[in-house]
This record gives structure tokens, sequence and C-alpha cells, in this order.
């Protein structure tokens, strides 16, 4: 039976967005480095130009020992998937004031592959 044209696209698609899942992780790292890694450690306790992301998930924002938070000192929320993945997307607008972090990544699919490789770290 010859496979209809829908579904060997789907197909591909599901194919494409597996493997893409399978290589985010050292894409992620690749771009962390690239991208955050003159500014951040994954290591407890280690801060750099910003602080360390060691355990991000779930932490209070701005709730390190960090001396130069800017924006987030003093913030009273938690870090989750969603607010990190808006804060990489856009810092000063997703907090509304001036912050040292300046990076923005647009693209969806680099957040995503930053947010894996940093949340993978943590288990
Ligand atoms: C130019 C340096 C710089 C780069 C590059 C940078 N950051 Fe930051 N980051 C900071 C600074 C400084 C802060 C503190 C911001 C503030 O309080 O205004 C921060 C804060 C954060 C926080 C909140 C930490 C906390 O303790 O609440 C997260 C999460 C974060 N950055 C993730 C990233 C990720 C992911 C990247 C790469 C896409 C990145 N940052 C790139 C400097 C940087």
């Amino acid at each position: 039976m010859k496979t209809p044209p829908f579904l060997a696209l789907s197909i591909t698609a599901a194919i494409a967005l597996s493997s893409g899942a399978a290589f985010a992780e050292s894409d992620g790292e690749t771009l962390f480095n690239k991208k955050c890694g003159t500014c951040h450690s994954l290591e407890q306790g280690v801060h750099k130009v910003g602080p360390s992301l060691a355990g991000i998930i779930g932490r209070r924002a701005g709730g390190t020992n960090f001396a130069n938070y800017k924006a987030l000192q003093g913030a009273s929320f938690t870090w989750n998937l969603e607010n990190i993945n808006e804060w990489i997307a856009d810092p000063k607008k997703f907090i509304g004031k001036p912050t040292a972090m300046t990076v923005k990544v647009k693209k969806d699919d680099e957040r995503a592959a930053i947010i894996a490789y940093i949340t993978g770290k943590d288990n």
C-alpha cells in the first residue's frame, strides 16, 4: 500500500521532532556555552558576571548570594520552565526594568535546547 502523502509528511515531521529532541542536549550545551556560559556557571555557588544557575528550576528568583542582582533583587517569584523561557527570550521585557542580563535568545528551539540542558544538569 502506498503511504498517503499527508501521512508520509507527518511521519517525517515526527522523526525530525524526535531526533531534534535527541540532539537537544548537546545542542543545548553548545548554545549554553556560547550564549550563557560567559556569565553563568552551572555549579552550585559559583557566580560569574551572573549568578550560578545550579538548581534554577524551583529556585526563588534573585535567591542566591550573588552580589550583583539588579532587576531580580528582592524578586518574589520562583523559576519554572515557562518563566525562564520568557526571561531568556527577553529579560528586560519579562522583568519590566533594566537588567545586566542583556542576551536575548529569539529562537524557540534554541531556548528549549538551552533549558533542557540547564535542567538536565539539575537532576
Ligand atoms: C552578559 C552576561 C549574561 C549572559 C550572557 C546571560 N546572563 Fe543570565 N543573568 C545575568 C545577570 C547579571 C543576571 C542577574 C540579573 C538581574 O538581577 O538584573 C542574570 C540572571 C539570570 C537568571 C536568574 C537567576 C536567579 O538567581 O534568579 C537566569 C535563569 C539566567 N540569568 C539565565 C541565563 C541563560 C539561560 C543565559 C543564556 C541564554 C543567560 N542567562 C545569559 C547575566 C547574563
